[in-house]
C-alpha cells in the first residue's frame, strides 16, 4: 500500500475532532443534555467544561453544538478567543464566529447573514468573507450591548424554530487575565435572569481549572455561576472504540496485541491517542494494524510528544546524564501523579540519591513538579509529562 492509496488519515493531533469520528463521553454528554434541555425550556444555563489540556473539551464542545442543533433547537456559537485580551476583541471574535459557524439549516444561515450583512465583505467562493474593519469599528458597542446582541440574533432565528443560542467561550487562557471579563461573565448572567424575558442561552466556558480559578480571584461571584463538568481521561472501552472506529474508517484490522498496545501507552488521553493513531497509520503498510506497526508508532509518537510538549527547558536541563537514569526509575515506579521521595529513594542507587534533591529542587523550579500536602511528596504538573518521561525512557534512553 503506497501513500497514495492509503486512504484519508483519520487522525486529528492537534485539532479538535470533526463530529464523525468523535467517540465516548456518554457521561458528559448525559449531564449537559440535561443543561441543554432546560434552556430548550427556557431557562438561562452556565457551564464550565475542565479538564487538563488535551483532554478533549474543544471536541466536546463541538460535538455538544453539533448535537443541540440536531435534537434540541438550540444554535451554537463556539468561539475561539486565542488572542483575545479585551471584552472589545471577544465582541469581535464573537461576530466572527456567528458569522463562520457551521450551521446546518440553509434557511437560519441566511438569516443569520441578514442581520449581519454590514459585516460580511465581498463575495467569494469559499464561505463568508468577514469584513474585519467594519465589525472592529462596531465591537465596542456590541461588547456593551452583548445580550442585547444576542436577543436580536435569536430574535432572528425564532421563526425558523430556534428556541435558544448556546455561546461556547473556549480558549479563554489570554482573556481570563483581564479582570473585566469575570465581570462581564458575571454581568451576562445576572442580567439576563432578572430580565423580563430571560435569554434562553447555554453559556458554555471551556478551559482548564486554574483559569476558572484565576476568574474567581478576579471576581469572587463567579464561583457561584457554573456547573462544572470535569473531562477525565477515557476509558479503555471509550480508547478502543476509538482506535477501531478511526481505523475500520478506512477499511483496516486492528489485532488485539496492536489495540492493548495503543491503549496503554494512550493511557486515555485523546490527545496521545490521536498523535500515535497518526504514526501508526503511517508506519502501517498493509491491511491489518499489527505489533509491529504500533511499537515503531509509538517510539515515533514519544519523539513527537516529546519535542512538542515537554518545555523545551524542562527537557534540556533535566536531561543530561546526571538525571538520566533518576527518571527511568520514576518511570518504573508506580504511581499515577504524585509520590514521595522517600518511597522513589528506595529504588535509587547510591549516586543516584545523591543527585536526587537537587533534582527534584530543579524539577520544580521549571514547574515539572510541585509540593504535595504530605511531607516529603511531589505531583507532576501534568500527566503529559508524566507519560513522556514513560515514554522516554522505554524508548530513547536504553
Ligand atoms: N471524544 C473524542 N473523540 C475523539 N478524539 C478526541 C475526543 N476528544 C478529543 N479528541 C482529540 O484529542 C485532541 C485534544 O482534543 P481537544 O483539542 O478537544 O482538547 P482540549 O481539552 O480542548 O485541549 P486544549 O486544552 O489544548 O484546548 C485532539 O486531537 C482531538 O481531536
Ligand atoms: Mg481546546
Amino acid at each position: 500500500m503506497d501513500n497514495l492509496t492509503k486512504g484519508i488519515n483519520p487522525f486529528y493531533p492537534g485539532q479538535p475532532v470533526p463530529v464523525e469520528y468523535f467517540t465516548g463521553r456518554m457521561k458528559e454528554i448525559e449531564r449537559i443534555t440535561r443543561a441543554i434541555g432546560q434552556v430548550e425550556n427556557g431557562k438561562p444555563q452556565a457551564v464550565f467544561l475542565t479538564g487538563e489540556y488535551g483532554i478533549g473539551k474543544s471536541s466536546l464542545a463541538g460535538f455538544l453544538n453539533f448535537f443541540a442543533e440536531k435534537n434540541n433547537h438550540l444554535i451554537g456559537i463556539h468561539v475561539f478567543l486565542g488572542g483575545a485580551e479585551t471584552l472589545d476583541d471577544l465582541a469581535e471574535k464573537t461576530v466572527e464566529a456567528v458569522l463562520r459557524q457551521q450551521i446546518y439549516e440553509e434557511s437560519r444561515v441566511e438569516k443569520i447573514r441578514n442581520f449581519l450583512a454590514k459585516y460580511i465583505g465581498q463575495q467569494s467562493l469559499f464561505g463568508v468573507n468577514v469584513n474585519f474593519q467594519a465589525v472592529k469599528a462596531d465591537a465596542p458597542n456590541i461588547a456593551k450591548g452583548f445580550l442585547p446582541f444576542l436577543n436580536e440574533l435569536l430574535g432572528r432565528l425564532k421563526d425558523d424554530g430556534v428556541k435558544g443560542l448556546m455561546l461556547i467561550l473556549d480558549e479563554i487562557n489570554g482573556i481570563t487575565r483581564n479582570k473585566q471579563f469575570s465581570h462581564f461573565v458575571k454581568s451576562l448572567v445576572d442580567e439576563n435572569a432578572v430580565a423580563q424575558k430571560p435569554l434562553p442561552l447555554l453559556l458554555m466556558l471551556c478551559g482548564v481549572e486554574e483559569r476558572r480559578r484565576d476568574m474567581i480571584g478576579h471576581h469572587p461571584p463567579v464561583e457561584r455561576i457554573f456547573d462544572i463538568i470535569e473531562i477525565n481521561p477515557m476509558e479503555d472501552a471509550e480508547t478502543e472504540t476509538f482506535f477501531e472506529k478511526s481505523f475500520s474508517s478506512i477499511g483496516l484490522k486492528v489485532e488485539d496485541r496492536a489495540m492493548y498496545l495503543m491503549r496503554f501507552y494512550s493511557a486515555g488521553f485523546p490527545k496521545l491517542m490521536h498523535i500515535i493513531g497518526d504514526k501508526v497509520f503511517w508506519e502501517n503498510k498493509d491491511g491489518v494494524i499489527d505489533e509491529k506497526d504500533v511499537r515503531a508508532g509509538i517510539v515515533e509518537a514519544a519523539i513527537d510528544v516529546g519535542s512538542k510538549f515537554i518545555d523545551q527547558q524542562v527537557y534540556k536541563a533535566l536531561k543530561s546524564n546526571l538525571y538520566k537514569s533518576i527518571f527511568k526509575k520514576l518511570a518504573q515506579s508506580h504511581f499515577d501523579l504524585s509520590f514521595t521521595k522517600a518511597e522513589i529513594e528506595k529504588t535509587l542507587d547510591a549516586s543516584e540519591k545523591k543527585n536526587f534533591s537537587n533534582f527534584l529542587q530543579r524539577a520544580k523550579k521549571l514547574g515539572l513538579l510541585v509540593s504535595g500536602e504530605e511531607k516529603g511528596e511531589y505531583i507532576f504538573t501534568s500527566r503529559l509529562a508524566r507519560l513522556y518521561i514513560n515514554f522516554a525512557a522505554d524508548f530513547k534512553w536504553k
